[in-house]
């Protein structure tokens, strides 16, 4: 293992670690690359480096939430309605300016990160690569539950322009240039395909890139520049919480998802403002930013993830929020495993969140393969999302399938019930060229449930 290095400090230029991951290797980094100062904010609370992405045994939970009763949702028959690009209710995004382009310049001469010298190697997204372990039986699911009733809108984009804490300033050639609160990040994109706008010195002087470097673990696949941390703050819908750079090149947040969020948070505080708290299940969870938002806004939570270090991160994130005393319960196991327990146990849910990777592992070695899977877990899910105005929001990624596949699903296990399906693509808006309108980088797919009041 390489020696683990105190956070905040980063690896030596050109540092090369054993892979001992099994991961296609990537290709190698050219040594020397000199670095540039930044100004990230360093988070030292941290002792461990989640991956938000692999799960140790053993599992548990953490607090335990009471049941409600099922009752049956009514049927009403309702229409379709065109479709139109959303635009996410985020906050504005920060003016040409921003606080990266205030940072120092790097040497001239620097060597291109990896990804920049060539097409990119195909890469793993959102998790990691497909998992050995315990197949799943395969399990039927029901057909149609009754005629489609549901209200179906189809290919709504929702678009994200971004907010203080975040933008996307550019993208091309395989590549995105981001801001998370202080820190300018260069990450791969397979679909950016377009010509890169912002100057290349925009681009080298961010202050991390990822390289796709050996390190199985920690901030080794990345070249940072000096004085640049692993960890450092920002904030969404109010939520504080710690950014990490991981080894799969992500960050701790996904921030497309501030489209699902801010719906999630507007509904739920309709709910509480009926005086009952409602329950949202977060499954596949991350860091808990998403389950923290829900708990800001009024709800008893319960947040599922596989993996131990996303949920030490999620309550990392807990507390940096001044959330301790919310009602969220940190869960680890299996995904498929809890919600069949829940639809035994017959609990009920007032909101869903549903985020998968396309391939991941329970703390068992419970395989999860979004293919195979999806439609036993939205099944399950279809028994404990409550009758009303619930709401059940899914986000597919990295899948080679159109948004009509998830859409269809929901349609057939949920289109029984009265309400609006609707589905689309999440969508970044680039904010970084002055004076031209910014382009659009899907990101995912989404199916989005909101079930009628009765
Ligand atoms: C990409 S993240 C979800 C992102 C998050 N919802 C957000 O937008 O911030 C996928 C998560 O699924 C978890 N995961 C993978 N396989 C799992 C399984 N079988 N059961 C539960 N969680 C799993 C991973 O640990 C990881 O944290």
């Amino acid at each position: 293992m390489p020696k683990p290095r105190p956070p905040g400090r980063p690896a030596p230029a050109g540092a090369k670690r054993d892979d001992r991951s099994g991961r296609p290797k990537p290709r190698p980094e050219a040594d020397g690359a000199k670095r540039q100062a930044g100004a990230a904010k360093r988070h030292d609370g941290a002792a461990k480096r989640p991956d938000g992405a692999r799960a140790d045994p053993p599992r548990g939970e953490a607090r335990s939430g009471g049941a409600r009763t099922k009752a049956a949702a009514p049927d009403r028959r309702s229409g379709s309605a065109a479709m139109l690009p959303e635009t996410a209710k985020a906050g504005p995004s920060r003016p040409a300016g921003d606080r990266a382009a205030a940072r120092p310049m790097v040497d001239k001469g620097v060597a291109k990160p990896a990804f920049e010298r060539g097409p990119a190697k195909p890469s793993v997204e959102r998790g990691p690569a497909k998992p050995a372990g315990v197949a799943r039986e395969s399990r039927p699911t029901p057909g149609p539950l009754g005629p489609r009733i549901v209200q179906e809108r189809i290919g709504v984009l929702l678009e994200t322009p971004g907010w203080d804490d975040y933008q996307l300033l550019d993208s091309g050639e395989g590549a995105k240039l981001e801001r998370y609160g202080a820190l300018t990040v260069v990450r791969p994109e397979p679909q950016a395909m377009v010509p890169r706008r912002l100057s290349a010195d925009r681009w080298t002087e961010a202050g991390a890139a990822f390289t796709g470097d050996v390190e199985e673990e920690g901030p080794g696949r990345w070249r940072t520049a000096a004085g640049i941390g692993e960890t450092w703050e920002m904030a969404v819908l109010g939520v504080p919480f710690v950014c990490r750079l991981t080894a799969f090149r992500h960050v701790g947040v996904f921030p497309e998802q501030i489209a699902h969020w801010s719906f999630m948070a507007e509904r739920l505080r309709a709910m509480a403002a009926g005086g009952e708290r409602p329950r949202l299940l977060n499954l596949f969870g991350y860091t808990g930013i998403a389950s923290l938002v829900a708990a800001a806004a009024g709800a008893e939570v319960t947040h599922v993830d596989a993996s131990k270090k996303a949920i030490a991160w999620g309550r990392e994130n807990q507390a940096l929020a001044g959330l301790e005393a919310a009602p969220i319960r940190w869960i680890v196991d299996d995904a498929v495993a809890f919600a069949e327990r829940e639809v035994r146990r017959g609990r009920l849910y007032d909101g869903i969140l549903l985020d998968p990777p396309r391939f991941g592992r329970g703390p068992d070695g419970e395989v999860w393969s979004l293919e195979a899977d999806l439609p036993h877990l939205v099944d399950l899910m279809r028994q404990v999302l409550a009758p009303g105005p619930s709401f059940l929001i899914l986000t597919a990624y990295a899948i080679r399938a159109s948004f009509l596949s998830i859409h269809e699903l929901a349609a057939d296990l949920l289109g029984h019930r009265s309400g609006v399906l609707t589905s689309g693509e999440l969508v970044l808006l680039e904010t970084g060229a002055t004076g031209r309108p910014g382009r659009r980088l899907s990101t995912s797919l989404y199916t989005r449930f909101e079930g009628a009041q009765e």
